[in-house]
């Protein structure tokens, strides 16, 4: 499933890259190489990095 359309940013690559970068959606696709264009996608993008971050932290925890 796509997040962004704009950019073509799958949800696995999005998770993907929020698992080895740090910041928000926007700093996310940075790295990625795009950039937010129409911004209908950031506030799922944020709540998906989110996610990964939190699932993180629970498994360095465990
Ligand atoms: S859908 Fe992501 S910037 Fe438009």
């Amino acid at each position: 499933m796509y997040v962004c359309i704009c950019n073509a940013i799958r949800e696995k690559d999005l998770r993907c890259a929020a698992r080895r970068l740090c910041g928000d959606a926007e700093a996310v696709y940075a790295a990625m190489g795009s950039k937010p264009l129409c911004g209908q996608c950031l506030e799922e993008a944020d709540d998906i990095i989110a996610e990964e971050v939190a699932s993180s932290c629970m498994s360095r925890a465990a």
